[in-house]
């Protein structure tokens, strides 16, 4: 579909999950007032929709990315990891829980099992993954990166401070491990992403957002424990 800033905000946020995101960080809403035209809802917030479209279509790019990360140099690994997917936690996080706390305080007694878990739920992943990234961002990957700077100088690998790469490295597995867990608790306690009978737009934004996340962190836990990880503990080996 030829994105214009004539299409509506419905149209728009049909075409991909990034899109909603974008539509939604932005307050364009595309559910009630999801026949509005782009240009006109950004006329009345004063934004521009040229911008509006262009977040859309490269969060569109970035996901058909098909770099062969086997092979590509480390210091680019890293940076596609945090531009790509922690930066789509840190957006999508605030804007789930802000979700959830509405259909808690909307729908909260049609569900009185299931809705204050999944809440409980996604506040404690959401706590452990932003301080997750703080860690990978703060500790491990510059390391990984004057690793990769190494290898491709042909120079040994420099001194860590905590002994060996992979006892870092250790630690982010296991939060993945745990990360996953609360996915799959996540996943059972919306049936699979399939919204209740009552559900309103905001519910079936809510399990499309959610649903969302679950693939998004898959293949970031993926780039690293499968991918990044092993390149930077074979580098220390070699
Ligand atoms: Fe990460
Ligand atoms: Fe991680």
């Amino acid at each position: 579909m030829l994105m214009t800033a004539t299409l509506t905000l419905a149209d728009l946020a049909a075409t991909s999950p990034s899109a909603t995101r974008i539509l939604e960080h932005y307050g364009l809403d595309y559910c009630c007032g999801g026949k509005q035209a782009l240009e006109d809802a950004c006329l009345s917030k004063g934004l521009a929709p040229e911008k509006i479209l262009r977040e859309i279509g490269d969060a569109g790019a970035a996901t058909v990315a098909d770099r062969d990360w086997q092979t590509a140099p480390l210091d680019e690994l890293v940076s596609h990891i945090v531009e790509t997917h922690h930066a789509y936690l840190k957006l999508d996080l605030p804007v789930l829980e802000a979700r959830i706390e509405k259909v808690v305080a909307v729908h909260g007694a049609k569900d009185p099992q299931r809705l204050p878990r999944l809440a409980a739920v996604f506040t404690g992943l959401r706590s452990e993954l932003e301080a997750h990234l703080h860690k990978e961002e703060a500790i491990l990957f510059p390391f990984i990166v004057q690793y990769g700077r190494a290898e491709s100088r042909n120079q040994p690998t420099p001194p860590v401070p905590f002994g060996s790469i992979a006892n870092p490295i250790a630690v982010m597995e296991r939060e993945h491990a745990g990360a996953g867990d609360a996915l799959q608790e996540i996943r059972d306690l919306t049936d699979g992403y399939h919204p209740p009978a009552y559900a309103c737009a905001t519910v079936r934004a809510l399990y499309d957002g959610l649903k969302a996340l679950e693939k998004d962190l898959h293949i970031h836990i993926h780039l690293e424990n499968n991918i990044l990880f092993p390149r930077a503990i074979a580098l220390e080996k070699r």
